[in-house]
């Protein structure tokens, strides 16, 4: 697991600023204003500061970037980030701030001075969260990454409203390093073990084995990872802080590996296919979010784990399957096993657990990288109050969320010739017809939101928050959700 790097807060302390050891950071408001460390700083580097924010070079810093001094004179500190920051950043530009901090300081200690700057929580999510890098196959090149000081007004308020952020941000982790884990080292069985292992959180896990997926009869799953030596598996964690309310079910495709079994896809990116079991890192992630946080709310997460491989006992296209709602399924491309996965828990979900709501997260569809890029996750609902306070949410963190239609004559594209339906809905429109297919599972009554991250879950481009692979998107949405809607 990789571990958040340390951030303690300090009473302000002027006089260990000359001698901070490793790297320093000053706030300093758009327009120039220093506050009192930032005028000590100032006074020890011989007007420095002064001289860049009377600079033209300080007007194209944006509002949350800073602009580095290296080996400044007068400090023991190898290098001066002076960050440009209001005094009472917006949620993003204090986040934007910590991500950028984080970057500065690489792997050396870091001393923040931030006076009385508000949001110190957000800077320290930012600080958290883009300080993460994904080492553990890294034979040579490891360095412990060593922490960060924020001296600041109020340590103590700070740090209390920062234990939130950084619950969070230990969420968002857990599914990084869970979606880029390679699929030798996440077998179906080492994703169990590492959700059991939150038992210790106080969440309860329960693993569903072969033998009982097929008693529940959840065939459409079971014939997703028939071709593998991974035994198929539903792990179902459930977290109980709101009394005896209906819990929010999350709902996640976990296929740790994706070649498209018989229907096999090409050699190219088939290597990408290790981050097909996103939408259960994602439900992972955030049920380890809610227990760190002791949330006030009734959550329960159930992933589908399997794996898609091609071998004799795999399925093959034209196999007609039976789901556990009791529909038959024409499989006509088994690459499309995400929502074979999927109807089979939602159904599971909302069978033993009547959902307030219902949320499922897939790397679903390549279509929707077409559709959206990598900008935004593809929303589908049933519901638009719920989905509106999903969409509130993804907004209100930064995690972009963009709705998508749909329509009985998509539906009309899943019509089987000898079952109740196909897998596939063919070329137009995929992620929607996936979207339909899923929503054949969900009861009328159901508020339910299906979210396809196949753009989103893992980037080839650093992000605000995260270097480049997995991003943990929605960890942070579904959380905010959960607090926002569910606790009182
Ligand atoms: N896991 C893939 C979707 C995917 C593609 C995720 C790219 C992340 C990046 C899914 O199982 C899949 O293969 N979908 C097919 C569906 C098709 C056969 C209808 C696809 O998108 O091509
Ligand atoms: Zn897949
Ligand atoms: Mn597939």
């Amino acid at each position: 697991m990789t571990s958040l790097t340390p951030i303690n807060f300090a009473e302000t302390n002027l006089d260990a600023i000359a001698g901070a050891e490793g790297k320093l950071a000053i706030l300093v408001t758009p327009d120039g204003k220093l506050d009192n460390a930032g005028r000590r700083v100032n006074r020890l580097v011989k007007q420095a500061v002064s001289r860049l924010v009377e600079s033209d070079r300080w007007d194209k810093v944006k509002t949350g970037e800073g602009f580095t001094l290296g080996f400044p004179t007068g400090l023991a500190a190898t290098a001066l980030l002076v960050v440009k920051l209001d005094r009472r950043p917006s949620v993003e530009e204090a986040r934007r701030a910590g991500a950028a901090l984080a970057q500065f300081k690489g792997i050396d200690a870091l001393l923040i001075c931030a006076g009385s700057t508000t949001r110190l929580s957000d800077l320290a999510l930012g600080l958290a969260a883009r300080d993460y890098d994904f080492d553990t196959h890294k034979t040579s090149d490891r360095t412990e990454r060593a922490g960060s000081v924020i001296q600041c007004a109020k340590p103590d308020a700070a740090r209390a409203e920062a234990q939130v952020a950084l619950a969070v941000a230990e969420g968002v982790f857990f599914t990084r390093d869970l979606v880029n884990e390679p699929a030798n080292v996440l077998t179906t069985e080492e994703f169990a073990n590492r959700l059991v292992a939150m038992k210790s959180l106080g969440l309860e896990v329960e693993v569903l084995e072969e033998a009982d997926l097929a008693k529940l009869g959840m065939r459409t799953l079971l014939s997703v990872g028939q071709g593998s030596e991974s035994p198929s598996k539903v792990v179902v964690m459930k977290w109980h802080g709101g009394g005896d309310e209906k819990p929010l079910a999350l709902i996640g495709k976990g296929v740790v590996f994706d070649t498209g079994g018989i229907s096999m896809k090409p050699a190219a990116g088939m290597e990408d296919m290790t981050m097909d079991m996103g939408g259960a890192g994602v439900v992972a992630g955030v049920m380890r979010t809610l227990a760190l946080r002791k949330a006030a709310a009734n959550v329960v997460g159930i992933v589908g784990l399997v794996e898609n491989m091609p071998d004799g006992r795999a399925t093959r296209p034209g196999d007609v399957v039976t789901s556990m709602k009791g529909d038959t399924v024409e499989i006509i491309n088994t690459d499309a096993e995400g929502r074979l996965v999927l109807c089979d828990i939602m159904w599971y979900a909302q069978e033993r657990f009547d959902p307030t709501g219902m949320v499922d997260l897939a790397t679903l569809t390549g279509a929707i990288i077409i559709g959206l890029g990598h900008e935004n996750a593809g929303v589908f609902s049933n519901n638009d109050a719920f989905c509106s306070t999903f969409l509130r949410a993804a907004d209100a963190e930064g995690e972009g969320a963009w709705r998508m239609p749909l329509g009985q004559a998509y539906d009309d594209q899943l019509k089987s010739r000898i079952a109740d339906m196909k897998n596939v809905g063919g070329r137009p429109a995929g992620s929607i017809t996936a979207a339909q297919f899923l929503q054949r599972f969900v009861k009328p009554d159901t508020p339910w939101i299906h979210l396809d991250i196949a753009g989103v879950a893992s980037v080839t481009k650093d992000t605000m928050l995260a270097p480049k692979g997995a991003t943990g998107w929605g960890v942070m949405a579904l959380n905010r959700m959960v607090q926002d809607a569910y606790e009182s």
